[in-house]
């Protein structure tokens, strides 16, 4: 029986959740949060959605750890945004805490899971988990890169007037300001976009494509984005589920790929069964590989923050 979980009923995890139900992707769709009732109230609410949408894996939700047994994917979406006057260090301190004590859970019940984390700083908590539930770095993998890409297609395709589905691209780096649209490798149909837009336009979609997760925090007030960040997780975690050998962009442990090691950082991978089942090392141009490095040192002082 395939079994997916997912810890944190936020708005993240009750999306990812909810495009997992629509996918049909588990038997099982277990949401777990420790706020009294409200996983259970969250599955209720979408398992009623059942008759309409035509899915039939069984939904559950609660506060009880135990029910990841069985897992064959583990999602960690849980932690706090940022609220004003908090500095990323202080976030970062306080969602290590939380997915700290994630991971110790998975490590206890879903010890041969493939374990994805979402919560931010993404390449920070991803290496949170790493260190403590002690996983090979395969079953181990940080969401970005996926939401990333997506916003960049969204905007190249707009710009174009075409298609998103038609637009190929991809972001590699840290999730943060350091992250790299690639503009070399960005196509239409295999048509390479710097043929069909002006350099200045290109410029600013890369630049709105690096501040897009803060553009939205700027319109919603409140809270961050959740529902694209839902079905990115949602397309990693069908990858392993049905083995489908996806090329989609994780934050996952270098060990020299890109000539970087002990960095999370996000790089193209082949996803399966397996997890990180390849790494797809491509040449860099000397400028690409300055920013590569730019980016695997902001998540190294990240990292040096958690003392792991
Ligand atoms: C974003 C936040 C969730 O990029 O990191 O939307």
């Amino acid at each position: 029986m395939s079994k997916l979980a997912i810890i944190g009923a936020g708005a993240v995890g009750t999306s990812v959740a909810h495009w997992a139900a629509v996918k049909g992707m588990a038997e099982e769709i277990v949401l777990v949060d420790i706020v009294p009732d409200l996983a259970r109230g969250k599955a209720l609410d979408l398992a009623q959605g059942a008759p309409l949408e035509g899915f039939t894996g069984r939904i559950l939700g609660t506060e009880d750890f135990s029910a990841l047994s069985g897992s064959e994917v583990v999602i960690i979406t849980a932690g706090r945004p940022r609220k004003p006057g908090m500095s990323r260090e202080d976030l970062l301190r306080t969602n290590m805490e939380i997915v700290r004590s994630c991971a110790e859970e998975v490590r206890k019940y879903a010890p041969e899971s493939i374990l994805i984390v979402v919560t931010n700083p993404i390449d920070a908590m991803v290496y949170v988990a790493f260190r403590v539930t002690g996983f090979p770095r395969e079953r181990v993998l940080g969401m970005a890169g996926v939401l990333d890409s997506a916003r960049y297609r969204y905007f190249l395709a707009q710009a174009l007037g075409v298609s998103p589905r038609d637009v190929q691209a991809l972001v590699i780096g840290i999730h943060g300001d350091h992250m790299l649209p690639l503009v070399r490798l960005a196509n239409v149909a295999g048509i390479p976009v710097t043929e069909l837009l002006a350099p200045e336009k290109i410029e600013e979609i890369v630049e709105r494509t690096r501040k897009g997760g803060g553009e939205i925090v700027s319109y919603l007030k409140t809270g961050s984005a959740f529902t694209t960040p839902g079905l990115a997780t949602a397309e990693m975690a069908e990858a392993i589920l049905r083995d489908q050998k996806r090329v989609l962009t994780c934050s996952v442990w270098l060990e020299g790929e890109f000539g970087l090691s002990g960095v999370f950082l996000g790089v193209p991978v082949v996803l399966g069964r397996g997890g990180l089942e390849r790494i797809l090392e491509f040449r860099l141009t000397e400028e690409e590989r300055q920013a590569l490095e730019a980016s695997a040192q902001a998540v190294r002082s990240q990292i040096a923050l958690t003392g792991l």
